[in-house]
């Protein structure tokens, strides 16, 4: 579908989504504690732009970002939250909504090590692609993946991704260039 999308039409307020072990909301200064549980390893942070974090007054400014894309209608983070105890986990989200000649979004996501290999991003990414290409009516979404990140390969070809390309050398931060492996989805093709 590659109907004009009105963005100022959404997001009136932050949309809440449900799995069956998670919650999708927003995250707010309440979860900077949580945040820093796993934005400050380096196990999460090995292939971002940004380095681990020390303190919450940097997530806090974070936070404050994260919330201006949302306002702007030009990007959206949940916070995972574990349905059982309360407890924020992870983050995912559309890191970019162009309307422009099309309509398409590159998504983000991390998740606390301790909750690695139980099923919980395939989770919390289904729900989210589903709210993308039926609430969004995205078109098509991206993925831009280290080519050593085995995990969000592997994450990317079970949600059905193709393997699209390379682009090589493509950002430089941390003091090299890195390359993105490009994987995409369309919407005809997740719903098959
Ligand atoms: C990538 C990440 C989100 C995966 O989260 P997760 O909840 O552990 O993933 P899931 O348990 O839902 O796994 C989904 C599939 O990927 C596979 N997988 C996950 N991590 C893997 C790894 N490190 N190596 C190989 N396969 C892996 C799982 O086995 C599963 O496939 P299966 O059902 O066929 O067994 C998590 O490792 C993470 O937060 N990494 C650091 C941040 C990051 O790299 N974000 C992405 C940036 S592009």
């Amino acid at each position: 579908m590659n109907s004009f999308i009105d963005k100022s039409l959404f997001w009136k307020t932050f949309p809440e989504l449900t799995t069956p072990r998670l919650e999708l909301k927003q995250i707010t200064s309440d979860h900077a504690q949580d945040l820093l549980a796993f934005w400050g390893e380096d196990t999460v942070t090995q292939y971002t732009d940004f380095e681990s974090f020390k303190s919450i007054n940097k997530i806090q400014d974070v936070i404050n970002w994260i919330q201006s894309r949302f306002e702007e209608k030009n990007g959206i983070r949940w916070g995972i939250f574990l349905k059982t105890n309360g407890k924020m986990i992870g983050t995912c989200g559309f890191n970019s909504w162009i309307t422009k000649r099309g309509n398409k979004s590159e998504i983000g996501y991390d998740l606390h090590p301790k909750y690695w290999r139980r099923g919980i991003m395939y989770e919390a990414l289904t729900h989210m692609i589903t709210y993308g290409f039926q609430t969004m009516k995205l078109h098509r979404i991206e993925a831009h993946v280290d080519p050593d990140n085995m995990g969000s390969q592997k994450i990317l070809e079970k949600l059905q991704f193709t393997k699209e390309g390379c682009l090589r050398e493509n950002g430089f931060w941390k003091g090299r260039y890195w390359t993105n492996i490009v994987f995409g989805l369309l919407e005809p093709e997740f719903f098959l």
